[in-house]
């Protein structure tokens, strides 16, 4: 099978696609034909050695959707199926072929394309993981989210209004009208020098929930608009000081089973909907990946595979 493969952790450059045997299933195992795989900010830093230690030779990839090959004993999907799975920090989804342990994967939904649904895989996990099943986001309550256009921002917002609370998305000004689209109900620019005064303006006494998926001084800013004893949620390391009674967690998301079956109800309730920017060829990884890595990307950028 042809894999995108990583030999030495040299980041991108680092990336040469190559042929390796294709992979068989032992109990508890399923080997997916893979026709779309999510391309993220992890697997950036994972081949640049920036996160994890992983085992050399590295196929990057943690998200996927395709068509069942074969399984191992005690899998329970069949040859045929069509699934989205969670490869986790061991990659390999850009490859023809994925190993994806069975309880980290569920049937699709019907009505998404293979790359619409290898998307949802880690956004849609994350958020639903960091905000509702782990932040309990309640009905009526504030959620301030940054980093609100990319692949987790984009499923947050809509996670967030589908839970009946009030998202407060952050981006950049080209992409406000595309988070109202979304369902945020109001919009702020990290890059106004008041932005968070504005947040605490347009709700006073601060917001219930951060979602920070921004990290970095986006972060470090949204913190102050989080009200007494409220929950802030980091993504991408958590900030070095919270205000008054905050309850900070950082979130190594959980994206099993059951959460992929619980965003594939969401899809088919029109609650949530895949939000990919470009589907790039798989020959066209290394520019896939440059994309990603220019952190401005609107949704998730997707390979095509098979
Ligand atoms: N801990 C976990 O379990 C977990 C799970 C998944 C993801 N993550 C992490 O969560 C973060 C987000 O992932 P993602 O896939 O959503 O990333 P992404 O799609 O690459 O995010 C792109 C978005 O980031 C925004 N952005 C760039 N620089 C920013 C800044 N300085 N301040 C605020 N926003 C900024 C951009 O908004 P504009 O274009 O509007 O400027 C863009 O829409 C990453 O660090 C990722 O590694 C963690």
């Amino acid at each position: 099978m042809r894999v995108a493969l990583v030999r030495e952790l040299g980041g991108i450059g680092s990336v040469e696609l190559r042929e390796r045997p294709d992979p068989t299933p032992s109990a508890g195992q399923a080997v997916i034909r893979v026709r779309g795989a999510g391309v993220g900010p992890w697997d950036v830093a994972i081949i640049s050695g920036a996160f994890g230690r992983p085992a050399l030779p590295y196929i990057p990839g943690f998200e996927v959707a395709g068509v069942v090959e074969a399984v191992g004993d005690g899998a329970d999907v069949r040859p045929g199926d069509r699934v989205y799975a969670n490869m986790g920090v061991a990659g390999g989804g850009f490859a023809e072929y994925a190993l994806a342990d069975a309880d980290r994967l569920a049937l699709m939904p019907q009505q998404v394309s293979f790359e619409e649904a290898a998307g949802l895989v880690v956004g849609g996990g994350t958020a639903l993981d960091g905000l509702v099943d782990r932040g309990r986001l309640q009905a009526g309550e504030t959620v301030l989210i940054t980093a609100a256009a990319g692949g987790v921002g984009s499923a947050a917002v809509q996670l967030a209004a589908a839970v009946g609370a009030r998202p407060l998305g952050v981006a950049s000004q080209r992409n406000h009208d595309y988070l109202r689209g979304l369902g945020a109900s109001e919009v702020f620019d990290y890059h106004a020098g008041d932005w968070v005064q504005q947040v605490r303006a347009a709700v006073p006494g601060g917001v219930d929930v951060l979602f920070d998926a921004a990290g970095g001084q986006t972060r470090d800013q949204a913190v102050r608009a989080v009200r007494e004893g409220g929950r802030a949620i980091f993504l991408a390391g958590a900030a070095a000081q919270l205000g008054p009674g905050v309850v900070g967690e950082s979130l190594d998301a959980d994206v099993t089973r059951q959460t992929l079956e619980a965003i594939g109800r969401l899809v088919e309730a029109g609650r949530l909907r895949p939000q990919v920017e470009a589907v790039l060829p798989f020959e066209q990884v290394r520019e896939a990946l440059e994309r990603v890595a220019g952190r401005h990307t609107r949704g998730k950028i997707v390979l095509q595979i098979g």
